[in-house]
């Protein structure tokens, strides 16, 4: 039971809420945490712990995109493709990424370092076309930030490049 791993964290989220149910979104952050996506199993753990049915927390689940609902790579690209980083092109941006990883939307490259994935808005429609890779917003992406985010994160696990906005003004070679 992934929950029990953890009773005093669980403890703590409850007694935050009035009524069991409220932590749900709390507890399904808790096993994606750990896990990397959300099993069947955690889920009903999670319905237990909550007094809720199971399939009370896979449509949650399956509602929120931030859940993943199998396992994904060590970095998971989420590319915006909704309207305002639509037209500043956020289908170059999965292009680009396709062709540097070999992988289409969906999928995770064979040494599970990346999962591409399309996503709706990240909130961050001024600054487009951008990408969430795993806590960290990119935005006003160009070819040469998107191949410097991937191979940084590649060769060494973090990217040498500020993520969000503050990124932008900031000229690449001074990042
Ligand atoms: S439209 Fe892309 S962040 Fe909102």
């Amino acid at each position: 039971m992934l929950l029990a791993k953890f009773k005093d964290e669980v403890e703590e989220i409850l007694s935050r809420y009035p009524v069991k149910r409220s932590a749900l979104l709390p507890l399904l952050n808790l096993a994606q945490r750990e896990e990397g996506f959300v099993s069947e199993p955690a889920m009903r753990d999670i319905a237990k712990v909550l007094e809720l049915t199971p399939p009370q927390v896979f449509e949650t689940v399956t509602f929120y995109t931030m859940f993943n609902l199998k396992p994904i790579g060590k970095f998971h690209l989420q590319v915006c493709k909704s309207l305002m980083c639509a037209l500043v092109r956020s289908d170059d941006v999965v292009t680009w990424i396709s062709k540097k990883l070999n992988i289409t939307p969906g999928h995770t490259t064979p040494d599970n370092n990346f999962t591409l994935s399309v996503v709706e808005c990240l909130g961050s429609c001024g600054t487009g076309p951008m990408m969430q890779v795993n806590d960290d917003y990119y935005e006003q992406l160009t070819e040469e930030k998107v191949a410097r985010v991937l191979e940084d994160l590649a060769r060494d696990g973090v990217c040498s490049l500020k993520s969000g906005p503050y990124m932008y003004p900031i000229p690449l070679s001074q990042s």
